[in-house]
């Protein structure tokens, strides 16, 4: 007699190699076929999908097998056989063998799903995220989830073996600039205070330079309250990097050798345009493409083709309207080139920087610069942003402190990980890359956030709701 829970689990995709064996499967109904006296249901787990024939051999749990609805949770204990010829689903990874249950267990009933899971028929995304944890059983939201994974673990490696240090970095902190509205957090023993959620690490990471780290690096959530697109999530990932004594030249190359082992290693299937990335000043890109995201694909209908590009030599600053100022084009601590430094005080406008920003096939995947690590040169920024020496002292005072004990010369880079994943896995946004991200309008549908609040937890955050004008 068969003993369930003393044998090992087999995952149903390792069941062509076990032709001939008696095995216990687990997993989901995905699908049940009446054939009168035998029944087939594809049991589902997360390796795969294999047939499961109820037949002569079944010894215990034949009552069970009307009950069998899609989903129900199962385990089955029965023999690993060839299909028979012209009877195998070259669909199916283990299309090649069936498996002659002789004992079936429910071990959860299910309600009807809100949609059919393993099919592809279309269902709407609303739906789809009100009931996530449905949707995933999918298998291509597997397949992405799995990518995801592969390429965190590449890049981890991959910047490891390179003497790179992942360090964690505060999610209740300061404001820090890189242009998005940022989330707050009420500071609740500090009645009027507030943390800020980071747009990016990017102070920790140059306080890590001026700490001696040296190299560091982190696969980091970071937080904007923007307009939600296809390729924007209010929280998304970064590879957030930072090297010290290094020209802008290192960071791209060394960008660039990472993204050609990766994707030799996670979607060999790609093909890579142009290699080196061609470096194409902001100059050209808008004389050339009018864009600063060109998409250098030689054919843009073949979604194997990835043409990446550096953007380097932007403008250091450009005009706000709304500020009536010059305002940074990509975030303060940014440096001018060498040779434009001097514009600094005679026609701040005109001076380029050390930023370089990462395109792939049109989208911007990446962004950073060389940082500004002299005092002086800091100091001509603010003055050129017209920030008066006590707003610089209020927001950066932290900063400009550090910066007089030994900065060295540093920069880096941050790669937008979900827009590059979308892109590898052929997605048409990036909301399929992530396990549970927010709708269009910023809503997670299936926990119900944003919500509202218990006045009990409002007050003691400090928090009065002002009555919205009717
Ligand atoms: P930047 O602001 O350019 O640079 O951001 C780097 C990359 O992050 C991605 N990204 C986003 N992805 C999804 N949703 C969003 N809302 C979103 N916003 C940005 C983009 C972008 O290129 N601290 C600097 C980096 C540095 O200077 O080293 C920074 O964050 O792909």
């Amino acid at each position: 007699m068969v003993r369930v829970g003393v044998r090992e689990r087999i995952a149903a995709a390792e069941t062509p190699e076990l032709v001939g064996q008696e095995i216990m499967l687990a997993g989901w109904v995905q699908a049940r076929r009446n054939m009168g006296k035998i029944v087939f249901i594809d049991l589902r787990d997360s390796s795969g999908v294999v047939q499961i024939v109820f037949g002569s051999a079944l010894k215990r749990g034949s009552e069970l097998l009307k009950t069998l609805r899609p989903e129900y949770v199962v385990r089955v204990i029965g023999l690993v056989t060839k299909r028979q010829s012209g009877q195998e689903n070259p669909d199916l990874a283990t299309g090649t063998v069936e498996v002659q249950a002789q004992i079936l267990e429910i071990l959860n009933q299910a309600e009807t799903p809100p949609f059919e899971i393993g099919h592809d028929r279309p269902v709407g995304e609303d739906i789809r995220l009100r009931f996530r944890y449905l949707d995933l059983r999918n298998r291509r939201m597997l397949n992405n989830l799995t990518l995801r994974h592969k390429v965190w673990q590449f890049i981890r490696n991959y910047l490891t073996d390179r003497r790179f240090l992942e360090v964690e970095t505060p999610f209740l902190t300061k404001g820090t600039p890189e242009g998005a509205r940022e989330y707050i957090v009420p500071a609740r023993h500090y009645p009027g205070k507030f943390y800020i959620l980071p747009q990016s690490p990017q102070q920790f990471k140059q306080l890590l330079m001026v700490a001696g780290i040296e190299r560091y690096f982190q696969i980091v959530r970071c937080f904007r309250d923007e307009d939600t697109r296809g390729d924007r999530q209010p929280e998304f990932t970064q590879l957030d990097l930072e090297m010290s004594f290094i020209e802008q030249a290192d960071v791209l190359n060394l960008l660039e050798s990472l993204l050609v082992a990766l994707i030799k290693a996670v979607t060999p299937e790609k093909t890579i345009s142009h290699l080196p990335f061609p470096r194409i000043t902001y100059a050209e890109a808008i004389k050339k493409y009018q864009t600063d995201k060109p998409d250098l694909r030689r054919d843009k209908t073949n979604s194997n083709e990835l043409a990446f590009a550096f953007i380097v030599d932007w403008p250091l600053f450009e005009f706000s309207a709304t500020e009536g100022k010059l305002v940074p084009m990509h975030h303060l601590f940014t440096s001018p080139r060498d040779e434009d430094v001097k514009l600094l005080t005679r026609s701040p406008d005109k001076a380029r920087s050390k930023q370089h920003d990462l395109v792939l096939n049109g989208f911007e995947i990446g962004g950073g610069s060389i940082r500004i690590h002299q005092a002086d040169v800091q100091r001509q920024v603010f003055e050129a942003l017209k920030l008066s020496a006590t707003e610089v002292e209020k927001r950066f005072g932290h900063m400009l402190e550090a910066f007089r004990y030994g900065a060295p010369p540093h920069g880096g880079i941050a790669l937008g990980l979900d827009r590059l994943l979308a892109i590898l896995a052929n997605e048409p946004n990036i909301r399929e890359v992530i396990a549970f991200p927010k709708t269009g309008d910023g809503r997670d549908l299936m926990m119900g956030a944003p919500s509202e609040l218990p006045d009990q937890q409002l007050r003691e955050a400090h928090i009065t709701i002002r009555k919205a004008p009717s």
